[in-house]
């Protein structure tokens, strides 16, 4: 039995701790945090606390899901303990934690809301320890709960953040601009769903560079101008000449 307090009450600590409760082989000890609403939302009033000098030197592993700045006070809380302490972050260092004696980072690659119900034994969980025996230890957590567990070093983490907001957040924002010109125009962005599906449908069986289509693509500079001009916000037309630049140039032509 894995002994496991979470320090945090956000989409991830949220995540990670229904993860938790699915397996037997890994014991809540606590849930730690600052909002005493979000706290109380866990529903087990007596392993939750928002006092930090209330927490338990019991655990196995203390897993840090905090916003990114928070990572280092909150550390610090934790330094008197004997387990394991690991971060949950992207785009955070492993030395963020190199006061501990024993430290790590835990990972879960996917994008995360509270409410959006999500099959983590599907989630790629990326770990690192601070010695081989650590690693094992956050391997072992990482198999209970998801069947993709992956050694990945501070520096790759970092480049798979960076890519990670690529083909998330920055996706996500062009359906949020696409969302507002169907607004404007009275049209149901729901008309829009297939396409979005088998946009990444697609990248199973073909990569980004061959999946390409489009006017840019295409080098329809007719319908390029159209566009740009059916744009009323500035900022949408420098997004659309920039990706359309950038389609342009990764096929070798010129807009
Ligand atoms: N969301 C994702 O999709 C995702 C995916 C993978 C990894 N991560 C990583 O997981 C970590 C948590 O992300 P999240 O999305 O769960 O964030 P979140 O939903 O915004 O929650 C952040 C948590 O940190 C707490 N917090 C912030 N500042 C604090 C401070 N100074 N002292 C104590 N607690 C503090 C917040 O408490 P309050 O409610 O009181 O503000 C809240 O419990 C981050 O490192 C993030 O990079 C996120």
């Amino acid at each position: 039995m894995l002994k496991v307090s979470v320090i945090g009450t956000g989409n991830v600590a949220k995540h990670l701790y229904n993860a938790f409760l699915n397996v037997e082989t890994v014991e809540i000890v606590q849930v730690v945090g600052r909002n005493k609403k979000a706290l109380s939302s866990f529903g087990i009033e007596e392993k939750t606390t928002s006092d930090f000098s209330e927490i338990k030197d019991a655990a196995d592993i203390y897993l840090i899901a905090v916003s990114d700045s928070a990572i280092p006070a909150v550390s610090q809380k934790l330094e008197s303990k004997s387990g394991l302490v690991a971060h949950t972050s992207g785009a955070s260092s492993i030395e963020m934690l190199s006061k501990h004696k024993a430290y790590g980072v835990f990972y879960p690659l996917q994008t995360f809301s509270k409410d959006q119900e999500i099959d983590f034994r599907k989630v790629p969980v990326c770990i690192e320890g601070s010695t081989k025996s650590n690693m094992t230890k956050l391997k072992r957590l990482g198999s209970e709960i998801s069947e993709s567990v992956h050694k990945v070093d501070s520096e790759q983490r970092q480049a798979l953040h960076l890519s990670a907001v690529f083909v998330n957040n920055f996706t996500n924002h062009l359906f949020y601009i696409g969302n507002k010109i169907c607004e404007e125009n009275q049209l149901p962005f729901d008309l829009l769903q297939p396409l979005i599906e088998e946009t990444v449908q697609k990248l199973k069986n073909t990569t980004p560079f061959d999946a390409q289509t489009g006017p840019a693509r295409r080098g329809d500079q007719e319908t390029l101008n159209s566009h740009i001009e059916q744009l009323g916000n500035l900022q949408d037309k420098e997004i659309y000449n920039l990706l359309s630049q950038s389609i342009q140039s990764t096929y070798g032509k010129k807009l």
